[in-house]
């Protein structure tokens, strides 16, 4: 392919302007189960990202619920929202907020791993390493980031919860209401079960898009995929 003809990369907001533009979108997947777990002993152990498929046994011996580890939704999640045209058009900011409270800036141009194995690997140099940059450069491409999240969201944001819990509206319609100047953040929760209540204390609302409790990927994400037209 000639170079000139490459797709171009998302553009990364760079200005306090382009920060806080009402165009951009911001979605913060909460209740992420990323966390690291030794296998093996001494020099010879190493880490892996804790999941229900693969360390079963653990989870058990620790009375953990299996459910409480899914990685695979985050992986899930993230491939679809860095696929979408509002990510390619520069127009989308993730934040992954995990259940061992931990903050995680996405760069809009990371290449997230297609293979679930290869984005464990990549987690567990991240949550060791605490950032993972460009090969090519000194950019960061994913970073763990300090808490609370409202210090790096647009201080007039309207901040939205995505729930199954709460009476369906149209997504368009609700869209359509919401002022054109105000830069809007989803919450979205990348676990398999339990209440959307993590952050009720800071929302201004809270809005179910399917009369179906469907998965993160599919409805709450897909949700958001039709933000702003695309
Ligand atoms: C699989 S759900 C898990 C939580 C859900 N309360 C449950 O127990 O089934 C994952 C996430 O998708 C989003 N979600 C699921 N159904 C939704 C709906 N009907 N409308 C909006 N968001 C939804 C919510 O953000 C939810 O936290």
């Amino acid at each position: 392919m000639n170079p000139m003809d490459a797709p171009k990369p998302p553009k990364i907001p760079k200005t306090p302007l382009e920060k806080d533009s009402a165009k951009r979108l911001i979605v913060v997947l909460e209740q992420a189960s990323l966390e690291t777990v030794k296998l093996g002993k001494g020099k010879e152990g190493h880490y892996a990202l804790l999941n229900c498929d693969d360390h079963h046994h653990i989870l058990k011996k620790n009375n953990r619920d299996i459910s409480e580890s899914r990685p695979d939704i985050s992986h899930q999640c993230l491939l679809t929202l860095l696929d979408s045209p509002l990510n390619k058009a520069g127009l989308l900011q993730v934040y992954i907020h995990t259940t061992k409270n931990v903050l995680i800036e996405v760069n809009p141009h990371v290449r997230i791993p297609r293979t679930f194995k290869r984005f464990c690997g990549l987690m567990v140099q991240l949550l060791h390493k605490l950032s993972i940059r460009s090969v090519n450069g000194p950019e960061k491409l994913l970073k763990v980031i300090q808490n609370p999240i409202t210090n790096h969201l647009p201080a007039n944001c309207r901040k939205i919860t995505m729930s199954s819990d709460v009476p369906t509206v149209r997504i368009g319609s609700y869209v359509a209401t919401l002022p054109s100047n105000q830069p809007v953040v989803f919450f979205i929760g990348a676990m398999a079960h339990g209440s959307d209540n993590w952050v009720d204390d800071l929302v201004d609302d809270k809005i179910s898009i399917s009369e179906y409790p469907l998965s993160a990927s599919v409805d709450g994400v897909g949700g958001v995929r039709q933000w702003k037209c695309f």
